[in-house]
């Protein structure tokens, strides 16, 4: 099984390259086999060790291992003179933080660059993927839930911790990865991950977050939606090169970097958004309707509604919401190429979900399951089921950016003519 796994990943590292950044952790030494087994799969590795790396691992081992020499300081003349700190963070195809430690996320989440790992890590245009490593109580503090969550939604991917006994003597979460563990993560990452730029020239519209329909001037009705996934969809698609807009409903994330958003606070507000883009030719090769649209709408009172002491709530009267995904998906001349919609369902999931594809008419649909525990609305993380006409593939319980980074190279493949739903 294990060799099976390992068979489908040939050749995935040829030819990458690494910058493995080493924290100071008892864990370090498991960095040195992590170079070797990258080396072996073809990736070259440049490494950068903190200070306090040096307690546990020393540079010629790790320089004698990556076959590179080891870059430490920030502040070094002959390094700068060989390679600028800028530019060693921007020749890597992926950082690999390991071990990360509690202060090295720290001082990544609060974007301190006081080292040359930091710098590296601030100033990188790249992937990041860091594998943890502390005690347990350091792992579980709020801090560093806070900052884990907080670099989660920059993108940073994680592997690991694994629970176990640590070298402290106590247990539970927060030993590093094994290395073929982390291994596995890089690959899994390259696997999933679209070249830059092969989206370039594609216009996409991306919809994303729940929509407020007011009751009164105070009230209105909503969801529980976070716009996590569509906009890491959106953030995932303009990586590849894409040209984003995106269509976002009230949410309180960030604006994802370099794309065209459009805030609105209704359905038939951004019903309206996006038919003006899909006019503008915004969605002309695809749309991505991940956004939790209400299906009613109250007509609201022009007053605030007060209670008038006759016990009586006062009724609310639902009228249907335009359908934007069942809009886009129409056939005529302005279609997107590719109509993609999602379906949250509590219950019978696929039998749902294939339904829904066919009553909308979108050409993939992702259906997740929402039903209370499942973790998915507000969550991290989110596992789907792509069901397209010629096939259907269940896509594992994972990150909602790893999610989305697969899906825009599922879109990328299906662009360059490399997949079908059905492999
Ligand atoms: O709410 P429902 O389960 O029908 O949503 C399925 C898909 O339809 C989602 O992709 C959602 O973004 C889209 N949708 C829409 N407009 C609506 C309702 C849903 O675009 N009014």
């Amino acid at each position: 099984m294990a060799e099976a796994q390992d068979k489908g990943r040939i050749g995935l590292l040829a030819g990458k390259r690494i910058l493995l950044i080493i924290g100071g952790g008892i864990a370090a030494y498991k960095a040195l086999e992590l170079i070797r087994r990258l080396r072996e799969r073809g990736a070259s590795v440049r490494c950068v060790m903190t200070k306090a790396a040096h307690e546990f691992v020393t540079p010629l081992s790790v320089a004698s291992l990556s076959g590179e020499p080891v870059n430490e300081e920030l502040f070094s003349l002959t390094d700068e003179a060989e390679m600028g700190h800028i530019q060693l963070s921007r020749a890597a195809d992926l950082l690999v933080v390991a071990p990360a430690t509690a202060n090295l996320l720290a001082r990544m989440a609060g974007g301190l660059a006081d080292d040359l790992a930091t710098t590296l890590l601030l100033a990188t245009d790249k992937p990041v993927l860091a594998a943890p490593a502390m005690n347990v109580r350091m792992w579980l503090h709020p801090a560093t839930t806070a900052n884990v969550a907080l670099l989660r939604q920059r993108g940073v991917l994680f592997v690991g911790p694994e629970d176990g006994d640590m070298a402290c003597g106590e247990y539970g979460p927060g030993r590093l990865s094994e290395p073929m563990d982390i291994l596995h993560a890089v690959e899994d990452f390259f696997a999933v991950t679209p070249a830059p730029g092969v989206l370039a020239g594609r216009r996409v519209l991306v919809t994303s977050g729940p929509t407020h329909e007011p009751i009164d001037p105070v009230r209105y009705l909503a969801n529980r939606s976070s716009g996590k996934q569509g906009h890491a969809i959106a953030a995932a698609l303009q990586a590849a090169g894409a040209e984003v807009t995106l269509v976002t409903g009230p949410v309180t994330l960030p604006d994802p970097v370099g794309v065209t958003v459009l805030r609105v606070e209704t359905a038939q507000q951004m019903a309206d958004a996006c038919r003006r883009v899909a006019a503008e030719g915004g969605a002309r090769d695809a749309a991505i309707c991940a956004a939790a649209v209400a299906d009613w709408h109250v007509v609201p009172a022009d007053e605030k509604l007060k209670k008038d002491g006759s016990g009586t709530p006062p009724a609310l009267r639902l009228q249907e919401n335009p359908d934007i995904l069942s809009g886009l998906s129409a056939p005529g001349p302005g279609r997107p190429a590719l109509v993609v919609g999602f379906a949250a369902e509590t219950e019978k999931v696929a039998e749902h979900g294939r339904a829904k594809r066919l009553r909308k008419g979108c050409d993939w649909l992702l259906a997740n399951d929402v039903s209370t525990g499942s973790g998915t609305f507000g969550g991290e993380e989110n596992a789907v089921l792509l069901i397209a006409a010629d096939g259907e593939e269940a896509w594992p319980r994972m990150s909602k950016v790893a999610l989305a980074t697969r899906l825009a190279r599922r879109i990328a493949d299906h662009f360059t003519g490399e997949a079908s739903a059905a492999e």
